[in-house]
């Protein structure tokens, strides 16, 4: 590990709490690390996970979202809709193999600038323990999550998980939250495992062999996720070499 590394981190700050609390921690001259660059939002609701990933594909080594404490948020749900959609983004880094702990949520009120102070300080060792974001070695997962976060099934999954796990419905009936999750958990890995078949043939036609290699996915998976992608589609076949077919995905 490289001791001198200094990581450089991407904060989206809540305009009404964290960046409020950064501003008194500053004029209180609180000391904290200098390793982030902010970006202002006037919800932590705001942040896209895809803005994460885009942060880390842009040469950043963590992203630090802050926001208000629940219950505290300006627009009332903003940042429950944040807590959820960080835990899928958490969710879906542990099947690519980047560490969850590169992105951190955290409140902070606007009076509190010691404590936006002491989660600035804790996130920029931990990230620092972590070492550099090897993007170059990890552009794979990063394009399969990019693709995965903007697929319409886990926006659609995302953007309906509170009302009904929370709500009932026309039946009186509740959908039970361990049975979302086991639903949404499936749906998010189906979701990213075709989005690395996808990336991996966009360009060239590769036979299942292939793109198991590539991505690390058993040939078995790889053909469940060909047979969905080419019912959407999306995949097929590119050509074919002697006995073998090559998939070639027509995606964007
Ligand atoms: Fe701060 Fe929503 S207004 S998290």
């Amino acid at each position: 590990m490289n001791p001198s590394f200094e990581p450089k981190i991407l904060a989206f700050l809540c305009n009404w709490c964290s960046y409020a609390g950064a501003d008194l921690a500053g004029i209180s001259r609180i000391q904290y690390p200098p390793n982030i660059r902010v970006i202002r939002t006037m919800c932590s609701g705001r942040v896209d996970p895809l803005f994460i990933v885009n942060a880390l594909d842009e040469g950043f080594d963590g992203v630090y979202v802050g926001g208000c404490h629940i219950g505290d948020c300006h627009y009332q749900d903003g940042n429950l809709y944040t807590l959820k959609r960080f835990d899928a983004l958490q969710k879906l880094m542990d099947l690519t193999g980047i560490s969850r702990n590169r992105v951190h949520l955290k409140w902070a009120s606007a009076a509190e600038a010691q404590i936006f102070a002491d989660n600035i300080t804790y996130v920029t060792q931990v990230i620092r323990d972590l070492g550099p974001f090897e993007r170059d070695s990890r552009l794979l997962p990063l394009q399969a999550m990019k693709r995965t976060l903007t697929s319409q099934r886990y926006r659609w999954l995302v953007g309906i998980d509170r009302k009904i796990t929370g709500d009932k419905n026309v039946y009186n009936e509740k959908t039970p939250v361990p049975l979302f999750e086991k639903v949404f958990s499936e749906a998010l890995q189906g979701e990213y495992q075709k989005a690395l078949v996808v990336e991996c043939t966009k360009d060239n036609p590769l036979s299942v062999h292939e793109i198991s290699g590539r991505t690390g996915l058993p040939p078995y998976t790889i053909s469940c996720r060909l047979n969905e992608l080419s019912q959407d589609g999306i995949t097929g076949i590119g050509r074919v070499d002697g006995r073998t077919p090559k998939f070639i995905s027509r995606a964007a």
